[in-house]
């Protein structure tokens, strides 16, 4: 962290206190407030994190109004146009690309290690078939901690891997199966011959009784997914799998815990409610009333797929998505699918309305992808479970850089109490 010459300067009853300001390699500066209590007895207030770095990392970097989105420094777009899922991942996870021979021993142990505890099968019979798959995966993502004990002391580098790749590995048989569960269709084992993408494919549509053979351009549309939805830097279940390891919680666990909070309709379970909004809009025509509801302050109604806490530009992601939605509908010989024809048009409608040029909401990820996954074939509900197995790599690359940095402490932020001050206890017959 470089620390520049610069001090902030806060005055407070009379007394000035000095603040330190780093500069980052990308990005504003930031005023480190780390000893402002202990000096000057006062707390910050940020609700929602708005104006507060938690962490320093050197993963991933948002420029937010030029719409840009770095992994490693390399921006996404190069990485969705030249590069795949399995490639990125080895970015994210060691900081560099790697070379031929790394990035086939890399691919080999994840290809290795996707099938999961024959015992974990019975874990998914527990649930109620009409669970929801995100309710299966934070289940069964936790439960690998009961499986894979020899990979949760977060203090053994070794273990530290052994559990990255495991959960690498094994999310897309989880989810896979998650969603095999729900419909009442068998299990489908991964195969090793096939790369990641298609395997996901194969392990959600094929049946005993019928393989799936993978279409190359829908392989490559779900790599495509997978890689866009990789990281986000300090977003809400990235920050939240950080806060809970970072009280020394095994992998699996904090996994599970971010998991949990992507599924929220504000975070990941976005892109579910972006297609159901698509449905419900059903027709062009239909359009101005619903940007008259999204406009209106009175309705809790917001166009879904639409404005981002970082973003104040285009989503990179968003632009490639469309790309993708093209070629795929194109594909499937869907061209004309109405969602399409609406979500097109609701964007142009939105980008050109004041109220969102004011607000700056641009399209954001979820507002392509969902239309790309139902016409492969997904349900809704399997959506959000596919951002979470995309999103593994971008937590455990995050987790792994968080424990191996020896500045680390519990995550325990302060508050601005508001309630009752010290009373006395009322026996209840004098209430
Ligand atoms: N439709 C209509 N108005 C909106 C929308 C929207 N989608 N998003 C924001 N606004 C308005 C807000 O009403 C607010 O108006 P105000 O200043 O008059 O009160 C202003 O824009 C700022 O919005 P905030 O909610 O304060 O912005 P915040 O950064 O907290 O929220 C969020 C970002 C949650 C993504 C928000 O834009 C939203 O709810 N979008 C729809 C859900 C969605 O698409 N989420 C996916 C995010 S991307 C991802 O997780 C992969």
């Amino acid at each position: 962290m470089a620390t520049t010459d610069r001090t902030a300067k806060l005055s407070l009853d009379g007394q000035d206190f000095e603040l330190p300001i780093h500069s980052p390699t990308a990005g504003p500066d930031v005023i480190d407030i780390r000893k402002l209590y202990a000096q000057a007895g006062v707390f910050t207030y940020d609700p929602g994190f708005t104006s507060t770095a938690s962490c320093d990392s050197t993963i991933t970097f948002i420029d937010g109004n030029k719409g840009e989105l770095l992994h490693r420094g390399y921006p996404i777009d190069q990485l969705a146009e030249k590069s795949h899922f399995l490639e990125v991942c080895y970015l994210l996870l060691y900081g560099e690309l790697p070379s031929a021979k790394e990035l086939d021993d890399f691919e080999n142990l994840v290809t290795r290690h996707t099938m999961i505890h024959e015992q974990m099968i019975y874990f998914f019979r527990g649930f109620r078939r009409d669970a929801h798959p995100m309710a299966v995966m934070t289940g069964v993502v936790g439960a690998m901690s009961a499986f894979y004990h020899d990979s949760t002391d977060v203090n053994d580098p070794h273990q530290r891997e052994v559990a990255s790749i495991r959960l690498l590995a094994k999310m897309p048989t989880i989810a896979a199966m998650a969603y095999k569960y729900t419909i009442g269709q068998p299990f489908v084992y991964p195969r090793n011959d096939l790369d990641y993408a298609s395997n996901f494919l194969r392990m959600c549509f094929a049946v005993p009784a019928e393989d799936y053979q993978v279409n190359p351009i829908l392989s490559r549309a779900m790599d495509r997914i997978f890689t866009l939805h990789a990281d986000h830097e300090q977003n809400a279940s990235t920050s939240t799998v950080r806060l809970a390891s970072s009280s020394g919680a095994n992998p699996f666990a904090c996994i599970a815990a971010g998991i949990a909070c992507l599924w929220g309709p504000a975070h990941g379970g976005a892109n579910q409610a972006c297609l159901e909004m698509l449905r419900e809009i059903g027709t062009v025509d239909r359009i101005p009333e619903f940007i008259a509801r999204a406009k209106d302050k009175n309705d809790p109604f917001r166009l879904m797929g639409f404005g981002h806490r970082v973003y104040k530009n285009t989503d990179p992601r968003a632009t490639v998505l469309k790309q993708s939605a093209d070629e795929v509908l194109e594909l499937l010989g869907v061209e004309d699918n109405p969602l399409l024809q609406v979500a097109k048009e609701l964007e142009h409608v939105a980008l050109n309305d004041p109220y969102f040029i004011e607000k700056k909401l641009f399209p954001n990820v979820d507002f392509y992808s969902g239309i790309i996954l139902e016409a492969m074939g997904f349900p809704t509900s399997m959506f959000t479970p596919i951002f979470a197995l995309s999103r593994t790599v971008g937590w455990v690359s995050q987790w792994k850089e968080m424990i191996a940095d020896p500045q680390m402490k519990i995550g325990r932020p302060r508050q601005l109490y508001l309630g009752e001050t010290t009373r006395d206890y009322i026996d209840i017959e004098n209430r």
